[in-house]
């Protein structure tokens, strides 16, 4: 564990470890100095995570987010020995129109997506008023703002963070505490690899004004931001890191970039 960095001697737990932005995540905070607990299901991915980073900064820790009783357990182990940041990120996303939502992803979704940050929040929550700070921050998406279709249940889990967020950002806040969403915008990740194909690419980027999807790592400086020293006042806040996509919307594609409107020649 190195001892420089912006987050140095400060102890994180990340979810969702093991891939895409939580492994960014992880990794860009122990690359500051941070002692990471990194959680996931998958231990070989944790594994390797730990070896990669500076020795000793990446604690793995194998957990199914969706049992509670496990996680309450691991959050109040980690939160007494000190918890200074606390990155809800594990997420699953099905793809399925709101008609075709099955019970069982609907559940798993909620569960994964909401309670999890919920019930880890709470408990973390409890170590971080009694200690008097803290940090959390929840990844949510674009998605908890528009429908973006076919994720039936995966857009209302998101709407349920950002709420939650606020909710604590608003309770916590007096004790110290801050409480922020992440928003990401599309991108590259496990979660996205199976749809990026010319076609998706063709319909989707006309939608992204900086045209390219995002790369893990351009998630993660974003969640440091909010954890770090330097978003003091920051607190109940969502940062939409979406490539400008939910700034607008092009009203017709005869106005997309590139395209020459004819010139009016209507007296004005
Ligand atoms: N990629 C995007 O375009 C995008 C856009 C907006 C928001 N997001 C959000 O960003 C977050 C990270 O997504 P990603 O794109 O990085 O996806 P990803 O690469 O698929 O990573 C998801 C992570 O969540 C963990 N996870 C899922 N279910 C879990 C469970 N029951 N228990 C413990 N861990 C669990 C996975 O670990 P294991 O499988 O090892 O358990 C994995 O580490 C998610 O909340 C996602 O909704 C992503």
């Amino acid at each position: 564990m190195t001892t420089e960095g912006r987050f140095a001697g400060r102890h994180v737990l990340v979810t969702g470890a093991t891939s895409g932005i939580g492994r960014a995540t992880a990794a860009a905070f122990a690359r500051e100095g941070a002692h990471v607990v990194a959680l996931g299901r998958r231990s070989s991915r944790l594994e390797v995570l730990a070896r990669e980073a500076p020795a000793g900064s990446i604690e793995p820790v194998v957990l199914d987010m969706r049992d509670r009783t496990a996680l309450r357990s691991l959050i109040g182990r980690v939160a007494s020995r000190g918890l200074d940041v606390l990155v809800n990120n594990a997420g699953v996303a099905f793809v399925e129109p709101i008609l075709e939502v099955s019970d069982e992803h609907w559940d798993d979704t909620l569960e994964t997506n909401l309670t999890a940050v919920f019930v880890a929040s709470q408990e973390a929550g409890r170590h971080m008023v009694a200690a008097g700070r803290g940090v959390i921050v929840n990844v949510a998406s674009v998605d908890a703002f528009v429908a973006e279709s076919p994720f039936g249940a995966y857009c209302p889990s998101k709407a349920g963070v950002v709420l939650l967020t606020k909710m604590l950002a608003f309770e916590l806040g007096p004790f110290g505490i801050r409480c922020n969403a992440l928003c990401p915008g599309m991108t590259v990740t496990e979660m996205t690899e199976p749809d990026l194909d010319d076609e998706f690419e063709t319909a989707y980027l006309p939608r992204i004004p900086l045209g390219r999807f995002s790369q893990a790592e351009e998630q993660a400086e974003p969640v440091l931001f909010l954890a770090s020293d330097a978003a003091s006042y920051v607190n109940g806040a969502t940062l939409e890191v979406d490539g400008g996509q939910l700034s607008g919307f092009w009203y017709a594609p005869r106005y997309a970039p590139g395209y020459e409107p004819p010139r009016s020649t209507s007296a004005r």
